[in-house]
């Protein structure tokens, strides 16, 4: 059971006009956030799905969030210097075991829904979910996701970046540029009272604009005091639609782009692997992203 979204906001308790903010400011609800919560209402009536107070974040969470960020980021500069054609991507695994214990924090993916290891380790055809193996060895021309995610003090970071391993072919290449475009797309649509629905089409744009696709059943969440938390993200999505974006809304924005079909399989033996059903290329980056009171800030990358 969950609750309807679009009328979460009048189900909210009422505070009165004098009494201490939500929000933990320890400022006056009347002086704080309730012309905030009045405009969240007026999108709500008019039937836009609208986030919930949950999904606002705090200072205190936000700064968290960003400690957190900052072994995560670590993590994926560390990969970037050391990883190499011949490395197996359990390697890749012990560094990210190795930084996160050093920098105080814990790998949100380990034990994750009973996933395996602490992150995800994404080849060539293989959209998501990659497992890390010894027996997976690196090799020149591949193209890798490195999908990392850190909790410290209960705050959650989330980002990945793609590596290219050596010379890698000139389309694949292009795949891996265009999709980190894809989210530059997407993040200059973040801005308060605009639309995910707005973000994701610029996102979908993009790699339409260059012939991709884009895996429409695995989208982006939101993110800081949870791994994975409201609003699903979709990067196949309509202009004005979708939840609404408000300051303090903290989300990913991870688009799989596809050179080919947008369709995907998982894998049966280990159940996680996500594949293209056509066999090509997959790429995909990963930002965590804040939105702030006139436009964004990226917390992980
Ligand atoms: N890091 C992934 C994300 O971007 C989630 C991985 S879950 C795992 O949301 F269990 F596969 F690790
Ligand atoms: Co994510």
């Amino acid at each position: 059971m969950i609750t309807n979204p679009r009328i979460l906001t009048s189900l909210s308790k009422k505070i009165g006009r004098n009494d201490p903010c939500w929000c933990g400011s320890g400022r006056k609800y009347k002086s704080c956030h309730q012309a905030f919560d009045e405009r969240i209402a007026t999108y709500a009536r008019q039937g836009h799905i609208v986030p919930s107070r949950k999904l606002i974040k705090t200072e205190k969470d936000i700064e968290g969030i960003k400690k957190s960020a900052v072994i995560n980021m670590a993590i994926l500069d560390e990969v970037g210097e050391k990883i190499h054609a011949g490395m197996n991507t359990q390697e890749i695994d012990d560094i990210v075991t190795r930084i996160t214990a050093q920098m105080g924090g814990i790998p949100a993916d380990l034990g994750f829904e009973g996933y395996p290891k602490s992150v995800c380790t994404s080849i060539n055809n293989e959209v998501c979910h990659g497992i890390p193996s010894k027996n997976v060895i690196l090799k020149e021309g591949d193209i890798i996701n490195v999908d990392c995610s850190t909790i410290l003090h209960g705050y959650f970071s989330d980002s990945s970046r793609m590596y290219c391993i050596g010379e890698v072919r000139p389309e694949w290449k292009k795949l891996v540029d265009v999709t980190k475009e894809c989210v530059e797309k997407g993040l200059e649509q973040v801005k308060p009272w605009k639309f995910m629905g707005d973000m994701g089409d610029a996102v979908h744009q993009h790699a339409l604009k260059h012939g991709y696709s884009i895996v429409e059943e695995i989208g982006g969440h939101g993110c800081g005091n949870a791994f994975h938390e409201d609003p699903f993200v979709s990067y196949v999505s309509t202009p004005g639609t979708e939840m609404l974006m408000v300051p303090g809304m903290v989300f990913t924005i991870e688009p799989m782009v596809n050179m080919g079909v947008p369709d995907i399989y998982v894998d049966e033996h280990n159940g996680w692997t996500v594949y293209t059903a056509d066999g090509q290329a997959s790429a995909q980056w990963e930002v965590e992203v804040l939105v702030t009171e006139d436009g964004y800030e990226l917390l992980s990358w």
